[in-house]
């Protein structure tokens, strides 16, 4: 995880850390104990002050992290009961992300670690999501095949014994996330669309309608939602007014079973080809009930290591962040007080963990 500007010192003696996470639409501060235990994890969400625009609006974004960053951070002091003065690190997203919204964290860091005299390090969002499948379980086996799904990624992972991770296959399009948000909003569901979508397929039959489920090439670990989200866009054009709304539950869960099925799908092939025996499974979409469901269900059929962090890790949170970036002070990195935020930091980032 070490960019250009980053510096390996050997002085870090192991102590509480505080994690921040500013880039997209939640307002994100976490506490670690030493031993990486999680003692506070607050998040303050934009929901609200997105959901009229029916999606993230970048300069409201950066606004309402500006007025909540230092709340959020001193709440999670307070809840894990320690003061400014114990911390002796900070981790924060560097990237990729809304450029605005990164930069309110990475400055309030930057000014912290200078104010407190102790180090901080840039995290890449990514392999924050990847670090949150270790949080419960430190314990959880390498190598292991690791699916990011979140509003911007869809990837997968093969995460090596020493923790290096390489790609396997990515979306060749939308993300699985930007097609549950996108697919929402043809229903006319209310931002934001994944949670929407998953309570109202509850309600449905996922068998009703008979989406394209794209598996592309035999044996390809890659990805592809478009065609999905343009099925269907055709399917509702062609429905009259009445029937879209007494068969919304039906759509849903038929459109939610053809993004989940093949998220499983090719986890299973990837874990299969690539001979690991255990299957970490992260992002904002891993908090999907359909999701989860399948992959416990075939996780135990098929005797396999599952890791699926509990909701409050999967959809975007500091706890993820200070994990990673934990490692990363344990490595000896610090980066430099005038580390800046970098809005399309690569993916490939992750794989230098
Ligand atoms: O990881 P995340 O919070 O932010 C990004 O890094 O993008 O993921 C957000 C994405 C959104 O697309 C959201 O609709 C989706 O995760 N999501 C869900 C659920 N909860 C969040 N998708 C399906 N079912 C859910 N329960
Ligand atoms: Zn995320």
């Amino acid at each position: 995880m070490m960019t250009a500007v980053e510096q390996r010192t050997s002085n870090w003696i192991p102590g509480p850390i505080l994690g921040i996470e500013t880039s997209c639409d939640e307002t994100a501060a976490a506490a670690l104990a030493a031993d990486g235990t999680v003692l506070a994890n607050i998040i303050a969400s934009q929901h609200a002050v997105h959901r009229r625009f029916g999606g993230v609006v970048p300069e409201l974004a950066s606004r309402a992290h500006i007025e909540s960053i230092e709340v959020v951070s001193a709440e999670a002091l307070q809840q894990a009961g320690l003061a400014w003065a114990d911390l002796t690190g900070i981790a924060v997203t560097q990237g990729p992300g809304l450029a605005g919204a990164l930069l309110v964290g990475v400055n309030y860091a930057k000014a912290l670690a200078y104010v407190l005299n102790i180090p901080v390090v840039g995290v890449s969002h990514l392999e924050g999501h990847i670090a949150s499948a270790w949080l419960q379980d430190p314990a959880f086996p390498l190598p292991c095949v690791v699916l990011v799904v979140s509003g911007g990624h869809t990837q997968l992972y093969y995460k090596e014994p020493n923790g290096h991770c390489r790609l396997l296959g990515t979306t060749r399009d939308d993300a699985a996330g930007e097609a549950f948000d996108k697919g929402a909003q043809l229903l006319g569901l209310e931002y934001p669309g994944g949670p929407a979508i998953d309570r109202l397929a509850l309600k449905g039959n996922p068998e009703a309608i008979a989406f394209p489920r794209s598996y592309l090439k035999k044996g390809s670990l890659e990805f592809s939602f478009s065609g999905l989200k343009t099925a269907l866009l055709y399917r509702l054009q062609a429905m009259p007014e009445q029937s879209r709304a007494a068969h919304a539950a039906d759509l849903a869960a038929s459109y939610q079973e053809a993004i989940v099925a093949v998220l499983v799908e090719k986890s299973f092939a990837a874990v299969r080809s690539s001979g690991a025996r255990a299957l970490a499974v992260v992002g904002g979409v891993s908090a999907n009930s359909r999701l989860r469901a399948l992959l416990q269900q075939r996780a135990s059929s098929e005797s396999l290591q599952l890791s699926l962090p509990p909701r409050a890790y999967c959809t975007d949170n500091a706890a993820m962040i200070a994990a990673a970036g934990r490692q990363a002070l344990r490595a000896g990195l610090r980066a430099p007080l005038d580390i800046d935020a970098q809005a399309s930091l690569p993916s490939s980032f992750a794989q230098v963990i």
